[in-house]
């Protein structure tokens, strides 16, 4: 069993600051890396600490590549609750990233075998994920790699649970609006990445954070793969971290 190193934080802001220090470091050192990123309520202060740095001169996204986890399918890119929308609204439009360096799995894709290869092949024609943003589901979720008998490996449609259609419900106007599916990179796709970062906040999170990082490797729990994993740094704020 390999340890993650664990950074706790007074508050999610300040989390989300470790965690831009993460990413300030790996740009500064590779320009062109490839980075992994999230959606959800998690990320939103790591992501205005990345557009303040940049603007700051700390950052420069310009060679940057980014690989997104996952998409609702059937919602168009444009959609208000689609994961592109989000991610151009919290992060690519206001840095310097080209649009053509950023991609997210493809909610309209009708070949879908065909759209979760070449989501697998683009990366992999990058040279692989360097850093992996990752958050947490209530249900031990990573990605939308939900709860079941295996650890999926690669980039695939998946049926979101009743748990997770009900967290994400906030976002829609009624539960039957949220998507019943989705895509999402698989386990395999994550565990891939050279470094993972996981962001956890909230005293709602802080069971699952238990199960995951301290409990037994079971696919009933996703994240716990991540125990395996030899380069894992986990991010709490207290409020996660618990006492
Ligand atoms: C989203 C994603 C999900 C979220 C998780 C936690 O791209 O990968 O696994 O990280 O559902 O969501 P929040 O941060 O909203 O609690």
């Amino acid at each position: 069993m390999l340890h993650p190193r664990i950074l706790i934080a007074p508050t999610p802001a300040e989390a989300g600051r470790l965690a831009a220090d993460q990413f300030e470091a790996l740009i500064q050192a590779k320009p062109a890396c490839v980075i992994g990123l999230a959606t959800g309520s998690t990320p939103l202060h790591l992501y205005r600490e990345l557009i303040a740095r940049e603007k700051a001169g700390k950052l420069d996204f310009t060679r940057v590549r980014s690989a997104n986890l996952d998409e609702y399918k059937g919602l168009a890119p444009d959609h208000a609750q689609s994961y592109r929308r989000f991610m151009q609204e919290n992060l690519f439009d206001h840095i310097c990233i080209k649009p053509e360096n950023t991609i997210v799995p493809d909610g309209l894709a009708e070949d879908v075998s065909a759209m979760c290869q070449a989501y697998e092949k683009q990366i992999e024609d990058w040279g692989g994920v360097d850093l992996q943003l990752l958050g947490i589901g209530h249900d031990g979720h990573i990605g939308f790699n939900e709860p079941c008998d295996h650890f999926p490996t690669m980039t695939h449609e998946v049926a979101l649970t009743q748990m997770t259609r009900e967290a994400n419900k906030r976002f829609f106007a009624s539960i039957d609006e949220v998507p019943a599916a989705a895509f999402t990179m698989g386990v395999g796709t994550v565990m891939a990445a050279r470094k993972i970062v996981m962001l956890i906040t909230g005293a709602d999170k802080h069971e699952i954070m238990r199960k995951a990082f301290f409990g037994p490797v079971t696919p009933e729990v996703p994240a716990s793969i991540l125990q395996f994993h030899p380069d894992v740094t986990l991010i709490c704020d207290a409020a996660a971290w618990g006492e």
